[in-house]
């Protein structure tokens, strides 16, 4: 699908993959709304791409705001993207903890309740409701009218000790999306996947890129060291261009296996 001249919400946008998208999509001519809630870095970017971003703050938790944050993109022009790649951090859900900790203690109802909260039902509430906007545009050449993103995680897959509540909504993410571009094909609207390994984003912090490839590099067969952000940027360009892509959830992890 021809992204210029059309609109994106990206949740997340002022993250590692967020910003990388967002870049990538003004770059091809799109306009984007940033949702979000990290009003620093959004502004920011926002003062750095000028008019053809808004920063609409947004918690993914709350369907009131996810809505104002869909019409605001479409108002910007006719809605066609929507990229959910929101979570990290302290507002993504709880760290890691196992189900049982070493004192017999079980895990948190509310830690897994809240970590399925932001990463599947966040997932599921911005992709909705932006494709029923979309829903509404006129069709392509190809008969397509937009085209909806999920992040998973390679965790959904195999997840490591502790990562229970990350695993069950990142599983969940993959699960929904053969059925979603199902529901969706009538409408002329695909639905993706992508599931990144361990790229180096916001959500490690402040730990220099050195030190955290000396410790992921060897799990990574090649290349050997973490992701970047824009190479996850970069497949979303290629799904949203390329109208035979849908259904499905693309590892993109240098073949890392956990
Ligand atoms: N970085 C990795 O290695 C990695 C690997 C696999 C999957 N992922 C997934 O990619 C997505 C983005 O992660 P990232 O690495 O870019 O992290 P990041 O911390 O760089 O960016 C995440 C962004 O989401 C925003 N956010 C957090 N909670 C929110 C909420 N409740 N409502 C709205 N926005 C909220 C944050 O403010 C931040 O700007 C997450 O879903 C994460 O699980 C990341």
């Amino acid at each position: 699908m021809e992204i210029k001249g059309r609109s994106a919400i990206v949740t997340g946008g002022a993250g590692g993959f967020g910003e990388a998208t967002v870049r990538r999509l003004v770059d091809k001519g799109a306009n984007v709304v940033i949702a979000d809630l990290h009003d620093e870095r959004a502004n920011a970017l926002v003062k750095d791409l000028g008019s053809a971003v808004r920063y609409v703050r947004t918690d993914i938790t709350d369907e009131q705001n996810v809505i104002e944050a869909v019409n605001a993109a479409q108002e910007m022009a006719p809605l066609a993207f929507a990229v959910a790649v929101h979570g990290g951090g302290a507002n993504g859900g709880g760290g890691p903890q196992r189900i049982v900790d070493r004192d017999g203690n079980p895990i948190a109802v509310e830690h897994f309740r809240r970590t399925v909260e932001v990463y599947l039902v966040g997932n599921f509430t911005v992709l909705s409701r932006a494709a029923a906007v979309m829903s509404q545009n006129a069709p392509d050449d190809d008969g397509q009218r937009g085209v909806c993103l999920g992040t998973a995680s390679i965790a959904g897959f195999e997840g490591q000790v502790g990562q229970s509540s990350y695993s069950a909504a990142k599983g969940g993410v993959i699960g929904m999306t053969l059925t979603a571009a199902r529901d969706m094909g009538p409408a002329g609207i695909r639905f993706m996947t992508i599931a990144p390994g361990t790229f180096h984003t916001y959500a490690y912090g402040d730990v220099p890129i050195e030190a955290l490839n000396d410790r992921f590099a060897k799990l990574i067969p090649n290349p050997k060291r973490m992701g970047h952000p824009d190479e996850y940027a970069k497949l979303a360009i290629q799904i949203f261009e390329n109208d035979f892509l849908n259904g499905y959830t693309i590892r993109l992890d240098g073949a890392q296996r956990f």
